[in-house]
C-alpha cells in the first residue's frame, strides 16, 4: 500500500507537529478502519510488533482502545505503571529516561504515555517528559494525554463532527468551560482548539474570568483561524458564545493557579469550580445553536458540565467521538509502527 507521505517513525505529542495533509491521512485511513473493521487490508500490519502503554494517570478509553487497536492490528500492547519501572524522578534515585527510552525501543514498534494532573508538579512538565522520550527513543512516541495535549481525541473528535457535519470548512463552534467536582487537565481542550481550527472551523470560546488556557495555544489557534479565514472569539459571557453555532463543546478545565509549590490543588480547584454553577451547557443555552452537535471526550462530569438530557439528547454524539478513538489510533499505529 503506498501512501503520498511517510508516516513511519513519526512521534505524535500533538496533532499541530504534523502536516495538515498527514492529519487528513490518518483520518482518511480511520474511516476506512471504521467501515471495515476486521478486514482492512492493513489489519497485520503490527504483526509479532508490541507497543507500550504507560500510564501514570487512570483510563477507561484510552487503554481500553489502544490494548484493542494494537490488538486488531495484529499486534500486542503492554500495560506499565511507573511502580513497574523504577525510574528515576525528582525525589527519588533511579533509570534515566534516556536509558529506559533507548532500552524500550530494542523491544516494541512504539511507545504511549499518559501524564497529567497529580502525576506533575507544574504545568509543561509532561510535555517535557514526553519529549525527552522522543528525544532518545527510536520507536514513535505518542501522548495517551499528557497536560498540555491529546493528540488522539483531537483526531477523534474531528472525525466525529466530520462524521456528521462533513466539510467543515466555515462551521462554527464553542468550546465552553464548565463547572465540575473534577479539576480537568488542559489537555483535550487545547487540542480541540488546534484541531478545529487546522480545519477550518471559526471558533467562540468562552469561560470565567480566571480560567484562561496556554497563552502560545491561543496564539496558535489565532494563528490557524487567521489561515482559514476564520474568527476566533473569546468572552467570559456563559450564553453569548452559544449563538448560531454548529459544534458546543462543554468540559470543566482547572485555573492556571492550579499548581503551586510543586503540586496540584485538587480540591481547592474543584471548591472554586463549583461556584460558578450558572456554567453548565443545558437545554436553554442549545436553543441559541444552530441545531449544534454536542460533543465531550468523557469522562463526563453530568449534571454540572452538561445535562442529561443535553449529553443524552439526539445531537449528543458523544459515543461515536469515544468509539472514534479506536479507529483513529489504529491509523496512526498502522502508519507511524506498523508494515504496510
Ligand atoms: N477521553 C479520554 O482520554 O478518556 P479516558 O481518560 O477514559 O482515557
Amino acid at each position: 500500500m503506498t501512501y503520498t507521505k511517510s508516516l513511519q517513525g513519526k512521534h505524535l505529542i500533538t496533532t499541530q507537529d504534523w502536516e495538515k495533509e498527514e492529519l487528513d491521512i490518518i483520518l482518511k485511513l480511520a474511516k476506512e478502519m471504521k467501515e471495515n473493521r476486521f478486514h482492512h487490508p492493513l489489519n497485520k500490519s503490527l504483526e509479532n510488533k508490541s507497543f507500550f502503554m504507560f500510564f501514570y494517570n487512570p483510563s477507561v478509553r484510552t487503554r481500553q482502545s489502544f490494548e484493542i487497536a494494537a490488538t486488531e492490528l495484529g499486534g500486542h500492547a503492554l500495560f506499565l505503571e511507573p511502580k513497574s519501572m523504577r525510574l528515576k524522578t525528582a525525589t527519588t534515585a533511579g533509570e534515566t529516561i534516556e536509558d529506559a527510552a533507548i532500552v524500550m525501543s530494542r523491544y516494541a514498534c512504539g511507545l504511549g504515555i499518559r501524564i497529567l494532573e497529580d502525576k506533575i508538579p507544574h504545568y509543561g512538565a509532561g510535555e517535557d517528559l514526553l519529549r525527552e522520550y522522543a528525544q532518545y527513543s527510536t520507536i514513535p512516541i505518542v501522548s495517551m494525554a499528557h497536560d498540555k495535549y491529546h493528540p488522539c481525541q483531537g483526531l477523534a473528535d474531528i472525525m466525529g463532527i466530520q462524521g456528521h457535519l462533513g466539510e467543515l470548512k466555515g462551521k462554527k463552534t464553542l468550546l465552553t468551560w464548565g463547572h465540575g467536582a473534577l479539576a480537568r487537565s488542559w489537555c483535550s481542550v487545547q487540542e480541540y482548539l488546534l484541531m478545529a481550527s487546522r480545519y477550518g472551523m471559526s471558533i467562540n470560546l468562552a469561560y470565567p474570568e480566571g480560567y484562561d488556557l496556554d497563552p502560545q495555544v491561543i496564539e496558535q489557534t489565532k494563528k490557524n483561524c487567521d489561515q482559514n479565514s476564520q474568527e476566533f472569539n473569546i468572552t467570559n459571557d456563559v450564553k453569548e458564545g452559544y449563538e448560531d453555532v454548529d459544534v458546543v463543546y462543554s468540559r470543566n478545565w482547572m485555573s492556571p493557579q492550579a499548581y503551586k509549590d510543586n503540586k496540584l490543588h485538587n480540591e481547592q480547584e474543584i471548591e472554586k469550580a463549583l461556584q460558578f454553577n450558572e456554567w453548565i451547557c443545558d437545554t436553554e443555552k442549545m436553543r441559541l445553536t444552530n441545531d449544534a452537535l454536542y460533543i465531550h471526550p468523557m469522562p463526563i462530569d453530568r449534571g454540572n458540565e452538561v445535562t442529561d438530557e443535553v449529553a443524552s439528547g439526539a445531537r449528543s454524539i458523544i459515543y461515536d467521538v469515544a468509539e472514534n478513538r479506536l479507529h483513529v489510533q489504529k491509523a496512526v499505529m498502522a502508519l507511524t509502527m506498523g508494515e504496510y
